[in-house]
């Protein structure tokens, strides 16, 4: 529609819409004219890795040694080689929905069965000690936890860490901690759950990058922390694959791991003044309900009330693309129907100008 002209209102973004800080730009620029352009090891170089590790026992309070950790081309394929390497035909993983679309299919691409846990919106989208329970079978290899989440912004807080812990240290199954949107958290602190003890790491592999937090979605940088025959096994897989990710992007990434978190504070801040506005916003819509989001760069409102009989949320999105040019995600995506997905990684002209037509096209339907 934007290419024919149309003027579109975007909430569609998965990626912050700053630009990358200056000193990992110009570390990158320096490798490529220093002639770093040639293969690295499958897992990393050696200064990265420990640049991972020094990161994670600074802001995380985890222990790591550089033979543990992986590095490759996005937290995404950090992930999907996680998902290689543990699961074997039948196994299932626990999913907590409204979950990122890519767990259940990279779980399916390694043979393995997603078994989902629907967390509700009043229980602020984090999962009760029941359902985590019953959700376990002997089948279960993996639960998946995604916090501060893409799509809902949810915090998982520490006493569902701990049972999640608990029950994977009783069960003996695999936690696969993402936590791409560590840094981007309002008024709360961010705590990993492998740092709830030396046997609740032995059974996690944490997944961290620099996407999302240092504004570096193209680079494609994510790393995994994990046991070691488990890091092993992925920088194996990985090697068989793709090989290394890019070097110079690499030693990009050196930098931005050695960063102060002050240094994208200003960027945390911008996301927190955005999500007051459009939450703000969003409630002032009669019928729509949202509670503030954690952390992460998305609203993630419950639009079930202003649903039309048989209308669903996808129905909605496409309506809302259509006559109000407005671009949403729509939560059956994520598997959380009855929500809309709006992310807040645009300007605040943007959202006051979408969310404006949104609330427009539903005043005209009433
Ligand atoms: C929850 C979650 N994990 C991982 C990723 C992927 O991160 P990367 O760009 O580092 O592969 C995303 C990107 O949208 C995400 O939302």
């Amino acid at each position: 529609m934007r290419a024919e002209g149309i003027d579109v209102v975007s909430f569609g973004a998965g990626e912050p819409d700053f630009n990358t800080p200056q000193p990992i730009i110009d570390e990158a620029v320096a490798a490529l004219n220093e002639g770093f352009t040639k293969y690295t090891p499958s897992a990393g170089i050696k200064e990265l890795r420990e640049a991972i590790c020094a990161k994670l026992l600074r802001e995380n309070k985890l222990n790591y040694s550089p033979e543990q950790i992986v590095v490759s081309c996005g937290a995404k394929h950090s992930l999907y080689n996680a998902m290689q390497v543990l699961l074997n035909p039948g196994d299932e993983v626990i999913l907590l929905a409204p979950y990122w679309m890519t767990y259940a299919d990279q779980v399916v691409l390694a043979g393995g069965v997603p078994k989902v846990i629907k967390c509700l919106a009043e229980e602020g989208f984090v999962p009760t000690y029941d359902q985590l329970r019953e959700a376990i079978t002997p089948k279960t290899r993996a639960i998946v936890i995604n916090s501060p989440s893409n799509p809902s912004g949810a915090l998982l807080p520490r006493h569902t860490l701990k049972e999640i812990g608990a029950l994977a240290l009783r069960n003996g199954f695999w936690i696969i901690a993402d936590e791409i949107y560590e840094r981007l958290i309002y008024g709360y602190e961010f705590e990993s759950i492998a740092a709830l003890g030396k046997d609740v790491q032995d059974q996690t592999v944490t997944i961290g990058g620099c996407s999302k937090s240092y504004a570096m979605t193209g680079w494609r940088i994510g790393f995994a922390a994990a046991p070691l025959p488990v890091a092993k096994a992925m920088s194996n897989f990985q090697d068989q694959v793709t090989s290394n990710p890019t070097s110079f992007a690499q030693r990009g990434a050196v930098k931005a791991f050695g960063l102060p978190a002050e240094s994208v504070e200003a960027m945390r801040a911008e996301f927190e003044s955005r999500r007051d506005l459009i939450v703000g916003l969003l409630t002032a819509i009669p019928g729509v309900k949202i509670d503030p989001p954690k952390g992460a760069f998305y609203a993630f409102p419950d639009i079930s009330a202003l649903l039309k009989p048989g209308e669903t949320d996808l129905d909605l999105a496409g309506e809302l693309l259509e006559k109000a040019l407005v671009a949403v995600v729509p939560g059956s995506v994520f598997e959380g129907s009855g929500h809309v997905r709006l992310s807040y990684a645009t300007s605040r002209t943007n959202i006051e100008k979408g969310v404006g037509r949104i609330a427009k096209f539903f005043a005209d339907r009433a």
